[in-house]
C-alpha cells in the first residue's frame, strides 16, 4: 500500500479503549497488509511499564490476540507485539514531554518514520488542552517537516460551552485540519451505506423528502446495563453518552442535502448544514411534550435478577440519570419541514440493534383500502447493526379473488456477499486517519451544531419539575409514556417482537 510511514502515539494506553479495540484493529489492520512499511505505536500512559510489560498488557492476555495466536500462528502475533513500544509520563500528564519527545525521536530515526505522528488522545477531555500544548511545546505539531495529527475521542464537551472550549482549546495548537474527532458510529459500514443508498440510486432520493416521508424512526438499543460504567455513565446518561454524538450523526448522514462530491468537507458542509436546521425546543411544554427519559429498574430476565440502574456500582443511590431516551424533533428546511424524526436510545432493552426506519406516507388515493390488512405504509428499515442490510416493506397482492393487499418484504444482507466481511468501526476510522481522509470524523462546527440541539433538552431535565424520569423494568422496550410520542401514528417498531 501507499501509506507514509508513521508512528502512532496512544495516550491512555494502559485504559481499556486500547485493549478492547484499538490493538485488535491494528492487528487486523496489519494481517490484511494496510499498515505502510514502517509503522511504530508507542503507548503512553501514567502506569509505569517496559515495552515487553506493554506488550504483554495489550497483546498476549488479550482474548482477542489469543485467539488470534490459535489461528494466525504465534510468530505473526509476535512480529506485530514487536511494532509496540511504551512510555510512561508521569502523575499528570504535564510532565516529561522532553522525554517523550526523545522517546519519538529515537523511535523515528530507528524505523525511518520521516515525522509522521498520529496523536491519539484516549484520555478524559479536562486534559485534552494541556496535552496539546505540550505536544506544541515540544513541536510536535509542526508540519514543516512530516505531518502531524490528533485523533480525539468522545465526550467531546458536556455541554456547548464546554464543546466550544475544548474546540479553542485544542485549535490554538493544532490546525481544524489537523484534529480529527473520532465517533465510531461513523467508522460502521452500515452507517456509510445511508450515503450510497441515498446517493447512488435514482429509486430513493427523488421519494426522499416529505412529500413522500411520514416519520422517521431510529431505535439504538442495547441489552446490557452500564457494565461497571456506572461512575462515568451517572455524571453522562444515554442523550450525552449516544445522542449526542452517535445518533445525531445518523440523523445528519439521513437528513442531508446531496454533497457536490465525495470530499471530506463537501459531506461535513452538507452535514452541518441539517444539524444547524435542527428546531431547537427552548420553551418548557415543547420540551415536555417532546422529550421522555426513563431509567431501568431491577427485573428477573431468564432467572436471574438484573439490578437496577440505582443499584449499580458508581451510581447515586437517588440519581435521576436517563439511561432511556426518546426525542421526538423536526428539521426546518425546505426538504424536512414538519416530518418528525422520532429517535430513542436506551441501555437495558430487551436486545441490542440498531436502525433506521424510513416510514413513506400511504398513497394519496386509495383503491385497496377496505380489502385487507394491510397498512399501506411502504417502509425502508435500515438495519445498522446486528444482521447488517437493508430491508423493503411494501404492498402485494394476496393470490386469489378481489384485491387485497398484504406486506411482503425485500431484504439484503451483508453476510449474503461474498466479500460481505465487515471492517470493524475502529479499523476503517484509524486507517482512515492514517490516509489523513477526515470524512468520517466530526468537524468542530458538526459537534457544536448537535450539542446547541441537544443543551436545552439537557437543562430541561436536569432543572424542570416536569421533567419526569420514568422507570422501566430492565428488559423491556422502556417507559409506556415513549408511546405517546408517536402520536397517533404508528407505534415504535420494536425489532425482535
Ligand atoms: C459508546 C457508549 O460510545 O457506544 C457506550 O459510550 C455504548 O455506552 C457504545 O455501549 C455502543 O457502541 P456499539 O458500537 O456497541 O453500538
Amino acid at each position: 500500500n501507499n501509506l507514509d510511514n508513521q508512528m502512532l502515539i496512544i495516550f491512555g494506553a494502559s485504559g481499556d479503549l486500547t485493549v478492547r479495540k484499538l490493538i485488535p484493529a491494528l492487528y487486523d489492520l496489519y494481517t490484511g497488509n494496510f499498515l505502510p512499511e514502517n509503522f511504530v505505536v508507542l503507548g503512553v500512559s501514567r502506569s509505569n511499564l517496559s515495552d515487553e510489560a506493554f506488550r504483554e498488557k495489550v497483546v498476549y492476555s488479550s482474548d482477542f490476540l489469543k485467539e488470534r495466536i490459535e489461528k494466525d500462528g504465534k510468530e505473526k502475533v509476535e512480529s506485530f507485539a514487536n511494532m509496540l513500544f511504551y512510555e510512561d509520563l508521569g502523575d499528570s500528564y504535564d510532565t516529561d514531554f522532553e522525554k517523550l519527545s526523545n522517546r519519538i525521536a529515537g523511535l523515528d530515526t530507528k524505523f525511518k518514520i520521516n515525522r509522521n505522528y498520529i496523536f491519539y488522545l484516549s484520555i478524559p477531555p479536562s486534559i485534552y488542552e494541556v496535552v496539546a500544548k505540550n505536544l506544541a511545546d515540544q513541536k510536535l505539531n509542526d508540519e514543516s517537516n512530516g505531518w502531524k495529527r490528533l485523533i480525539v475521542e468522545k465526550p467531546f464537551g458536556y455541554s456547548l460551552e464546554t464543546a466550544k472550549e475544548l474546540n479553542v482549546g485544542l485549535q490554538k495548537y493544532f490546525k481544524e485540519t489537523q484534529i480529527f474527532r473520532i465517533d465510531h458510529y461513523l467508522g460502521k459500514e452500515t452507517v456509510q451505506n445511508i450515503l450510497v443508498t441515498r446517493f447512488s440510486n435514482s429509486i430513493f432520493e427523488p421519494l426522499w423528502n416529505r412529500n413522500y416521508i411520514r416519520h422517521i424512526e431510529i431505535t439504538n438499543a442495547e441489552s446490557v446495563g452500564v457494565e461497571g460504567r456506572g461512575g462515568y455513565y451517572d455524571k453522562s446518561g444515554a442523550l450525552r453518552d449516544m445522542f449526542q454524538n452517535h445518533l445525531m450523526q445518523i440523523v445528519s448522514i439521513i437528513a442531508m442535502e446531496p454533497p457536490i462530491n465525495d470530499s471530506p468537507e463537501e459531506i461535513r458542509n452538507e452535514k452541518v448544514k441539517a444539524l444547524q436546521s435542527l428546531r431547537i425546543m427552548n420553551d418548557e411544554k415543547t420540551l415536555f411534550e417532546n422529550t421522555i427519559k426513563g431509567q431501568y429498574l431491577s427485573a428477573v430476565i431468564g432467572g436471574n435478577k438484573v439490578k437496577g440502574y440505582r443499584e449499580e456500582e458508581g451510581v447515586a443511590a437517588d440519581s435521576t440519570t436517563e439511561t432511556f431516551a426518546a426525542i421526538k424533533f423536526f428539521i426546518d428546511n425546505w426538504r424536512w419541514k414538519d416530518v418528525p424524526f422520532y429517535v430513542r436510545t436506551a441501555k437495558r432493552m430487551p436486545t441490542k440493534v440498531t436502525e433506521v426506519v424510513i416510514h413513506f406516507k400511504s398513497p394519496h388515493h386509495q383503491i385497496f383500502n377496505e380489502q385487507g390488512v394491510y397498512d399501506n405504509d411502504n417502509k425502508l428499515i435500515i438495519r445498522i447493526q446486528p444482521d447488517e442490510g437493508i430491508l423493503m416493506k411494501f404492498g402485494v397482492k394476496v393470490p386469489g379473488q378481489g384485491f387485497n393487499v398484504e406486506s411482503a418484504n425485500m431484504d439484503f444482507y451483508y453476510s449474503s456477499l461474498d466479500d460481505g466481511d465487515i471492517m470493524d468501526a475502529y479499523e476503517r476510522l484509524l486507517l482512515d486517519a492514517m490516509q489523513g481522509d477526515a470524512t468520517l470524523y466530526a468537524r468542530a462546527d458538526e459537534v457544536e451544531a448537535s450539542w446547541k440541539f441537544v443543551d436545552p433538552i439537557l437543562n430541561y431535565w436536569a432543572t424542570s419539575k416536569t421533567a419526569i424520569t420514568h422507570g422501566y423494568s430492565a428488559g423491556v422496550w422502556g417507559p409506556k409514556n415513549a408511546d405517546d410520542l408517536i402520536d397517533g401514528i404508528e407505534m415504535w417498531r420494536n425489532p425482535c417482537e
